[in-house]
């Protein structure tokens, strides 16, 4: 009887943890601007926040000041590695959620500080660097000792995407900002790459090991653009500056895990996903954009189309759900080798300590 009794419980406990496993990762933590930003920009002084309809339409919290539709990026490789909440954004994150991570993603920052200024406020990566610092002394204080919070780092999945504004809003706007006057897209893309590559080290320091890195889209494709140019096709000149800033950040990957110790960065190829994601889906956006500031976001409290399915756009620069999850999931588990580099998120995440031991 004793024996059936333990049989049954293994079998219960068993079945338990197959319903409810633990996530791939203990903790997982969010660097970017609006492609994965969940709310940090809500109560900030600027035109780029999305906590209002349209947005959010098909999101079960409404509008939340995510950039699209439903869920975002970030929240669908929070599915992928089993967590069964979405990580909080910094602004709202309190007591020991944090363990878990935090979302520091925020929309129009950039690489550099001065990124997206025209619109107002945001917080550029090295701010969020800082605040992923105030987030490592409430660990401190929960774990009891900075040694232990960095540990912890070691296990967290970090993922960083960013650049897309240093690009749209700021080198591609001259009428604004003096840097595409002051450097050619080679030399741009070199020093984006070189602080960028500092900011990366800094992150390292403070105990992240495992690191993805999301590289630009075709920003070249986007309905932004395309207006801006007054054309139905591609800006070439756009996209070409934006691939030389992928060329050198897959080549960083490599210097980075080549020189630090128990590093594992991997590139995530935006500009490839995002060229096979523009074949399937229609490009243009799915809700009224604005003509006036903030030029080409959803025109608050008016409908959005009513097959959202089919969209890749859903405002004039942020992918549908639909976008969200194509890009997502062929992040996580790639579909073609070309899609990361050397490595997907899944095998990331199972990787320990050498870098090579789960290819
Ligand atoms: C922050 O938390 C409050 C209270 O829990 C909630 O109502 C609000 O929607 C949250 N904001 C964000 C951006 O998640
Ligand atoms: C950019 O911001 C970082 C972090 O807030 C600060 O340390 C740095 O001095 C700033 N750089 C410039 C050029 O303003």
């Amino acid at each position: 009887m004793g024996c059936y009794v333990t049989i049954v419980t293994v079998l219960l406990f068993l079945v338990l943890n197959l319903v409810e496993g633990a996530p791939q990762v203990p903790c997982y933590f969010i660097f970017g601007d609006s492609l994965l930003d969940n709310g940090n920009n809500n109560d900030l002084e600027t035109a780029a926040r999305a906590n209002y309809q349209p947005y959010g339409v098909d999101f079960p919290d409404g509008p939340t000041g995510r950039f699209t539709n439903g869920k975002n990026m970030a929240d669908f490789l929070a599915e992928h590695l089993g967590f069964d909440h979405y990580m909080p954004p910094f602004a709202n994150a309190t007591g020991d959620e944090i363990l878990q991570g935090v979302n520091y993603a925020s929309g129009s920052a950039g690489i550099r500080n001065d990124t997206g200024s025209h619109l107002g406020y945001r917080i550029y990566l090295g701010k969020q660097l800082e605040n992923h610092k105030v987030t490592i002394s409430r660990i401190a204080d929960l774990l009891g000792s900075t040694t232990s919070a960095k540990n912890h780092m070691n296990k967290c999945l970090f993922i960083v995407g960013i650049g897309s504004n240093d690009y749209i809003n700021n080198f591609l706007m001259p009428e604004v900002y003096p840097s595409s006057n002051l450097y050619s897209p080679s030399q741009y893309a070199t020093i984006l790459i070189q602080q960028y590559s500092q900011q990366l080290k800094e992150l390292y320091e403070d105990g992240a090991r495992k690191i993805t890195l999301f590289g630009l889209p075709q920003i070249g494709c986007i309905p932004d653009q395309l207006k801006r140019h007054d054309t139905l096709f591609c800006v070439d000149s756009t996209n070409q500056a934006v691939q030389l800033f992928n060329n050198k950040l897959k080549a960083l990957v490599d210097d980075l895990n080549t020189n630090l110790p128990d590093a594992k960065f991997i590139y995530i190829n935006m500009y490839s996903i995002s060229s096979a994601i523009a074949l399937t889906l229609l490009n243009r956006p799915c809700c009224k954009v604005s003509d006036t500031m903030p030029e080409g976001q959803c025109i608050p409290g008016k409908s959005p189309c009513l097959i959202r399915a089919t969209r890749f756009f859903y405002d004039n620069f942020h992918p549908t759900e639909t976008g969200n999850f194509i890009a997502s999931n062929r992040a996580y588990r790639a579909l073609l080798p070309s899609d990361s580099y050397p490595m997907d998120i899944r095998h990331l995440v199972r990787a320990s300590n050498l870098y090579y031991d789960d290819q």
